[in-house]
Formats: C-alpha cells, structure tokens, sequence
C-alpha cells in the first residue's frame, strides 16, 4: 500500500529532493519572502468550509511546497487515504478497518467492511442517542425515585473522555444550563468524589464510556459511581438500570457489569478510541447539545472528510498542514507543535488532540516492524493563547527552540463584553494578529536602536523573529465549525503518519505501564513480594507503604 520500501523513506529520491532543497534554502527569511512576493498573504490561503486558512508565514516557497507534494505522492499518502475510506483494514497490527468517516456519513452513503454496509447501523445508533437525549433533556427519563435527570456524570478515559469532555466545553453556549454535565476520568478518587459531592443521586445519570469496558480506571470508578449511588438512595442494584447506561463495543462486560444491554449505546472496532466522540461516545455532548446540534457538528465533520477525499493535492488543507510539519520535524529539527487557540471555549482543545496526535504518531517502528530512521509525531501542547502570551510566548519568541504553531481565532465572539471603548473580543483578537506577526517578522537591532534603546538592552530587546505559524481563522465558533477543525486534525495526524510510513491507528506503547501497574499493586496493598522488581522501584514501594503506615 505505501510505495516506499520499509524503513527507507530518507532515502527515496522525494525525501532526498527536500533534503537538498532546505541546504539550498539555508535560512529563509519571512520578512524577504515577503518582500519578494509582497501577495503572498493572499496567495498562501486556503478556505475550506468556513474555515479561512493562512500559511503564509511558513519557512516555505513554492518549491518546498511542491516538493512537499511529492514526498506525499512518492510515499502513497492518496492512495493509503483512499483506502481508509473504502474501509479497508489499513491498521495492519490489528488487523482493523479505520472508519471514523462513516461516523458522519449521510444516511444514503454506503461503505463496507467485510461486504457489509455499516452506515445503517451507525445512523440506527445516532437514532437512538438521540431519542434517549431527548428523553433526558425533556425530563421524560426518570431515575429509581421517579426524579427527572439533571446530572449527567461521563465516567470514561482518553479517547472516551477528551473528545466529549473537549467539545463540551467548547460549545458550552449551545447547551442546556438547566443541565450539569461533568466528565470523570482520572482514577485518582479526587475526580469522582468532586464531581459528585454536590450532586442529588435521584437525579443523576452516569454515562460510563468505554470502548472496550476493561480500562481498569473506568470500571473503578464506575463502580464506586454504583457504590455512591446505591448507598445514597439506600437502593438496590434495580436503581442501577435508571441510572447507568454504557457506551461500548461490548455487550458481554457491560452486562457482566449490571448495565441493561438495553441502555447500551453500540460502537465498533473500526473507530479507534481517539476517534469515537463522534460515536456514541458522544452521547454526553449530545444530551448537553441536543441531537440537531449534534448533526450539524456530524454534517462539519463530514464536510472536511470530503474535502481531505477530494480536493486537489495543492488545495488540500489537511494534507497541506501534515506537509508543513513534516518540514519542520523532519527537515528542520523540531521537536514540538504548539496549538494556541484565542477562544476560552477551546480551553481543552489542544489536550484533546494531545491524545489525537501523540497517541496515533508517537511510533518509532515502521509498518513492517522496522525501525525508523526518521523523527516521527512532535510533541503537542498549548493552552489558550492570551494566558499562554503570559506563560510560555517568551520562549517561543526568544527562546532557543523552532515551534511552529497553529494560531486558531474567530472573528464574531460567543459573548462580547465592552467595558470601555474597546469590545473585549476585538482586544483578544488584536493579540491574536499581533502575535503571528511578532513571532513571523521580530524586531531588527535596528528597529530596537531607533526607538532609543541603550546599546547594552539592544540584543536583549531583538526579537529574531522567522517562527512559522499557521493562522485558522472562521467566523463563529458554532457545532459545525468544531466538527470541521477535528477532521482537520484527524487528517493532518493520518497524513503525518502515512508519509512516515507507521501505523497511525494502534497504541501498543500504553499497554506495559498498565501490565506492571496490575503486578505492581499487591506490593503496594500487601506488602507482596513482585518478582523481577527493579531495586529503585522496589525501594520507592517500601517508601510508600512506610508513608501509609503498612
Ligand atoms: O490509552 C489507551 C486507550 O486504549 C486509548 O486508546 C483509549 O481511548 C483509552 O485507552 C480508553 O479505552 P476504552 O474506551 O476502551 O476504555
């Protein structure tokens, strides 16, 4: 499927033309690619629903960009992409389909996997969350006591926690306040005792989100969920069905469990758990949203799914953003990728596609099993970008290290305040321009001695400039628009990882800390003897059952 022989992508004729190309570069200067081409901050655009895309103020030319293009050909990336969506098992180590695009695919669609035709059930399911949303929103759903629900508690971790989690704060102006929605994750007991101390268990619903319902740390806290609830109504296991309801792929444990398969909402192996809050992991968001807003963010997804399907390779804006951070990883050193959104609702969007991106790219083996001699996913971080100007921005601006970043900002704010002549949206995005312009075109020694700076402050007060950013700016945050920027990432992460030829879709390196935390917990409860423990672990156990007084 990848036209690149295993392990030997430096050394296809693409990947040695960029080589070559970045030596002749040398250090390119924004301030003279602007000058030589003074349109380039319209010319390097992209639009893409409502989506206006600017990479102008990339360390790139036309060239680069058209090398770029060809390492993406000469590696298979369209046709590695074209399978993905016919739903061929493109996650090779397990032997999976990767469909997380028929989660929003029109009802008439269809797509197959194994010879059957899978968007039927995924509407069948979409149906059915949304009926149940609508019950719960409407008061119809009671609890045990005959209560309506107004608490609903999402008891999930990674994939079936940050997706919903993030977009429910990001479209927390489209939800119903008479609802309190919390999300638990953490196997810390702090998580699960803050988020229900203040709640009415008559009137809570937990929705216990697991692909698989073996995650150690969501059946933990599942059960203590049951624990709090049974006790606190002084009720028997019958409350539970009133009050627990499971979004997973199986049946067997969530019946095992006590959860009425009834009260089960279905997914499938072929969404990747980094890729299911569009499925029916998202049924928390939805009963917060409502099933129309729900649609539209499905119908904002879909529309970027036929874009990365569709557009032309220089049109292509997930395929674009892969492009340049490929340049910058692999041609440049870079190490990071800072996602700086200018919007207090994504406040959580970055630590999502933290998930999204190092859990799919961080692989040093190749499809094969070959090792890599290439840099593969960078490290993704960020948070809010005017808390972030105030943090970590001196770094990125006269630090020693190259981090591109993604400036993502809307021009209509949710809620506006105007406490004086100046509109608190217009002074947030005011930082959010100025800032890619800082970081792009710097302060020259001699702009910074024009303005009468003593000689000794000058260097001090230089700013280099040349950090590359990529600007996402649209007009409103709404449903869609959210939809929209996650298949944005989702198919930048898929191009990332198909040019470096790794399985994007698997994540074996999280299973050994979960195998040694299990061997590991007797020492801690027992004092048992772990065979083949390492003597600074061994010694840190006895330290610890020291501290507990065991
Ligand atoms: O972190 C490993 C992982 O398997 C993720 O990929 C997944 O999103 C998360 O655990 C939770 O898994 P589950 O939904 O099966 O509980």
């Amino acid at each position: 499927m990848n036209a690149t022989s295993p392990s030997r992508l430096d050394r296809t004729a693409a990947w040695q033309a960029l080589d070559k190309h970045r030596q002749e570069l040398g250090e390119v200067r924004l301030r003279e690619l602007f000058a030589a081409h003074p349109g380039r901050g319209d010319a390097y655009t992209l639009q893409v629903g409502d989506l206006h895309l600017d990479y102008s103020k990339h360390l790139v030319t036309d060239e680069t960009l058209r090398l770029l293009r060809e390492l993406a050909e000469a590696t298979g990336v369209f046709a590695l992409r074209d399978a993905m969506f016919r739903g061929e098992k493109i996650n090779t180590t397990e032997d999976r389909a990767v469909l997380h695009t028929a989660l929003r695919a029109p009802r008439d669609a269809v797509i197959e996997v194994d010879g059957a035709d899978v968007v039927p059930e995924v509407h069948a399911v979409l149906d059915r969350m949304s009926a149940f949303a609508d019950r719960v929103r409407g008061g119809e759903w009671t609890g045990h006591t005959g209560r309506p629900i107004r608490n609903v508690v999402n008891i999930g971790i990674g994939g079936s926690d940050l997706g919903p989690a993030m977009a429910y704060e990001v479209l927390r102006s489209f939800t119903d306040r008479a609802l309190t929605v919390r999300f638990v994750s953490n196997v810390d007991g702090a998580d699960l005792h803050e988020a229900v101390r203040d709640l009415d268990p008559a009137e809570t619903l937990f929705v216990i989100a697991s692909k698989t319902f073996t995650t150690i740390e969501t059946i933990t806290n599942a059960t203590s969920a049951r624990d709090w609830l049974l006790t606190e109504l002084r009720a028997g296991q019958e409350a539970v069905a009133k009050h627990f309801v499971a979004l997973s792929t199986n049946a067997e444990k969530v019946a095992a469990f006590g959860i009425d398969t009834d009260n089960m909402f279905e997914f499938w192996e072929w969404v990747g758990g980094r890729y299911s809050y569009d499925s029916a992991i998202g049924l928390a968001l939805m009963i917060a949203i409502g099933p129309e807003r729900f649609r539209e963010m499905l119908d904002g997804f879909h529309l970027v799914d036929e874009h990365f399907r569709t557009a032309p390779p220089e049109a292509n804006a997930p395929l674009l953003l892969g492009l340049l951070g490929i340049w910058y990883g692999n041609f440049h050193d870079a190490q990071s990728h800072a996602v700086l959104p200018y919007s207090h609702y994504l406040s959580r969007f970055t630590a999502y596609l933290q998930q999204l991106d190092m859990e799919s790219n961080g692989k040093s083996v190749d499809r094969a099993g070959e090792p890599v001699d290439w840099q593969t996913g960078p490290v993704v971080w960020g948070t809010p970008g005017t808390n972030g100007q105030h943090a970590y921005y001196q770094l990125i601006h006269q630090g020693t290290k190259l981090i591109p970043a993604d400036f993502i900002g809307f021009a209509n704010p949710v809620h506006d305040l105007q406490p004086g002549l100046i509109a608190q949206h217009d002074l947030l995005m005011a930082n959010f321009f100025a800032q890619t312009q800082a970081l792009a075109f710097g302060k020259t020694p001699e702009e910074v001695r024009a303005e009468g700076t003593p000689e000794e402050l000058v260097p001090h007060k230089t700013f280099r400039g040349n950090h590359p950013t990529t600007t996402i700016l649209a007009g409103k945050l709404t449903p869609s628009v959210l939809g929209q920027l996650v298949a944005l990432y989702e198919h930048k992460v898929f191009v990332q990882g198909a040019i470096w030829n790794i399985d994007s879709f698997d994540q074996w390196g999280v299973e050994l800390g979960k195998v040694l935390a299990k061997r590991i917990e007797p020492a801690l409860t027992e004092g048992a003897e772990v065979p083949g423990l390492d003597p600074s672990t061994r010694a840190l156990v006895a330290k610890y059952r020291q501290y507990r007084g065991r």
